[in-house]
């Protein structure tokens, strides 16, 4: 049996829509830093006397198509390794499911990684990067350390994430503020798929790269200063495109949106935060490590907020 460790991502520049669907790869590139409390553990062992696959989450219920999408991540390694082994998968996470703190994709880098070593494979961070991504796209960036770049390439032997800088590069946090814990209605598989339909997503591929700059040239002096009003732009346009897209995904709620006011008056007030959020309603908030303990007690205090977790940057997925 082998067990893997993989973060949840927060993405500083979106991934939103794929050019090929069934390769998961995006139109754009992408920029993310690991989460060190969101994460999932998965365990993988495959055996003769198992009869079929068996997937278990710990503390939460998996539906007939979760299942399916994680059996058929274990039939491409099994494919690779020329097994026809079977699987026990017991897997857990530190935050709550399809909640918009990516459970896919600590769970699919966690299953890649584990499973690929259980099998007796030995990939490096590029071939486990692809595989990830095959699972889940987000994925794909829970693989390296730290700050990660996945480019979108041209082929999917192209399209792969690295590490721009390791974990203990900048002491950033994420503040993270769960407003609720219930599961999405659409997922982000099904949303992704419609993208191309808002009449704003061609506008945000238009003025991605600009955005891309701001944020490497943020991370590069490290200066929240710069790479602040980039990722929240970023928030912004994505969601802005979500929402006209059709069918229109509105994953923020009421108190996402008191979030968004109150951090803009955090700032006026003289407090370096920014927000970031994913597909879903719950908010990130980034600032630097001496902000943190306060920016956790006044978003703790607000209406709506259920919980709140310090995140530092983190590694990428490894064997525990
Ligand atoms: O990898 P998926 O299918 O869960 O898509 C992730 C999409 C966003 O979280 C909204 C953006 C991102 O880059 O993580």
């Amino acid at each position: 049996m082998v067990t893997a460790i993989a973060p949840a991502n927060i993405a500083f520049i979106k991934y939103w829509g794929k050019k090929d669907a069934t390769l998961n790869i995006p139109f754009n590139d992408s920029i993310s830093m690991n989460l060190s409390e969101a994460y999932t553990t998965t365990s993988v062992e495959f055996s003769s006397s198992i009869t079929a696959d068996e997937v278990h989450l710990d503390g939460a219920h998996l539906t007939a198509k979760e299942i399916s999408r994680m059996t058929d991540h274990l039939d491409r390694i099994r494919g690779l390794a020329h097994s026809t082994f079977k699987a026990r998968v017991v897997t857990k996470n530190t935050f709550p499911k399809s909640s918009g703190i990516a459970s896919s994709a600590s769970g699919f880098a966690a299953l890649t990684l584990a499973s690929s070593k259980a099998l007796g494979l030995s990939l490096n961070e590029k071939e486990l990067s692809i595989l990830a991504r095959l699972g889940s796209g987000s994925a794909s960036r829970s693989i390296p350390d730290g700050f990660v770049e996945w480019k979108t390439g041209e082929d999917s032997d192209q399209s792969y994430a690295y590490s721009l800088y390791l974990d203990t590069y900048w002491d950033l946090r994420d503040v993270l503020v769960i407003v609720a814990s219930s599961s999405k209605k659409i997922s982000s598989r099904e949303g992704h798929g419609s993208a191309t339909s808002s009449p704003f997503f061609h506008a945000r591929l238009m003025s991605m790269s600009e955005r891309i700059d701001r944020v490497k040239e943020g991370l590069k002096k490290k200066d929240l200063g710069v790479l602040g009003p980039a990722i929240e732009e970023e928030a912004i346009n994505m969601h802005a495109s979500m929402m006209t897209q059709r069918p229109s995904l509105f994953y923020w709620t009421g108190a996402t949106i008191d979030l968004i006011h109150a951090v803009m008056n955090w700032r006026e007030e003289g407090l370096p935060v920014y927000f970031t959020i994913d597909a879903g309603p719950n908010m990130h908030l980034i600032c630097e490590s001496k902000d943190a303990e306060n920016v956790a007690k006044i978003a703790k205090a607000m209406k709506g907020v259920e919980q709140v977790i310090i995140n530092k940057p983190a590694r990428g997925a490894h064997l525990v």
